[in-house]
Parts: structure tokens; sequence; C-alpha cells
């Protein structure tokens, strides 16, 4: 049995983290989807908490995936949910220098290991920080996200 870790920051999650989960729960025989604190982001828009809440709406169609929230190193979570590695997507070059620093210092410090996914082109100009952005302002974001996220920004920059 593989049980793997999808580990993001998701303020919010999107359509392309959707994907990322999708394939993973057709390739592995678990999924562990984190929501956890990128220090280079500072506080974000939704709480952790908020977060996890959105990601269980969004994955409550998928009978192996389960979701979580962690504030702590990803190794540890993974260590703690036995996550035998870790998941993330490549959505273009420019994600690839980040994401290895990542991946060589997640296995420095731990043994564990990251297996990167490339995302579909439909998906490639997806970002949590643009979807905040154009919502914020006022922009159409509904098609590229879950529609309970496009529910909760509507709220959130409406009150
Ligand atoms: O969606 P993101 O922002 O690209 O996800 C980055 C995230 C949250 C996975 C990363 O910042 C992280 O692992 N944070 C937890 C703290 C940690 O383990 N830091 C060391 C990373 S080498």
């Amino acid at each position: 049995m593989t049980r793997v870790l999808y580990p993001g920051s998701f303020d919010p999650v999107h359509n392309g983290h959707v994907e990322m989960v999708e394939t993973s729960a057709r390739l592995f025989d678990e999924v562990v989807v984190a929501a956890l604190i990128n220090p280079a982001k500072g506080d974000g828009l939704f709480g952790l908490e908020e977060r996890m809440a959105l990601l269980d709406k969004c994955f409550d169609h998928l009978s192996n995936v389960t979701t979580t929230s962690f504030d702590g190193l990803v190794v540890d979570l993974a260590a703690g949910v036995g996550a035998d590695f870790i998941i993330k997507g490549l959505r273009a070059v420019s994600d690839f220098e980040s994401e290895l620093q990542m991946a060589q210092m997640n296995s420095a410090i731990s043994g564990v290991e990251t297996l990167f996914l490339p995302t579909a082109s439909k998906s490639s100009f997806l970002a949590s920080r643009l979807i905040r952005e154009v919502a914020r302002l006022g922009g159409d974001v509904s098609t590229m996200v879950p529609s309970a996220v496009s529910e909760h920004l509507i709220d959130r920059y409406s009150s």
C-alpha cells in the first residue's frame, strides 16, 4: 500500500490543486492533502482550519483522500501520517528551482523523498496569489476554483 502526502498552502485551493489530487488518487492507494504554513507567504487570507475545511469539501468525492492541517515541518507531518513520499505539482519551469530546493532539504533532514507531477496545461496559469488578487478586486474566478471556494471568496471580500 502506498500513502502519499500532498502538502501546500492552499490559500485557497484551486482547480490545479484539485487536478493534482485526482491524479494522485488514481495513482496511489491513499492521499493525505495537508494545508501548511509557507513562511515565505506571510499570514495569508484564510486560517489553516478554514483552508482545511475547504479542502474537506473539495475532496469529499474521493474515498482514498483525507485532509489535515499542520503548523510545523512537512517532514514531521509526513512521518506522523506514515507517508511513503511527498507529491508536488510543477506548473512551469519557474516552479522547479524552489521545489527542487525544498525537496532536497526535506530529503536531507529526514530522508523523505518528493515526487513531482506535471499539471495539465489548462491549469498551468492558476496560482492562489492571483486568484486572491482577482477575487479581491471583484473579478470572476468561479471557473478556476471549486464552487465552495468561490462562495467563500465572495463572502470574504463582500464583508
Ligand atoms: O503551496 P506552497 O506555498 O508552494 O506550499 C509550500 C509548503 C507549505 C509545502 C512549504 O512552505 C512547507 O513545507 N511548509 C512547512 C514548513 C516546512 O517544512 N518548511 C521547510 C521546507 S524545505
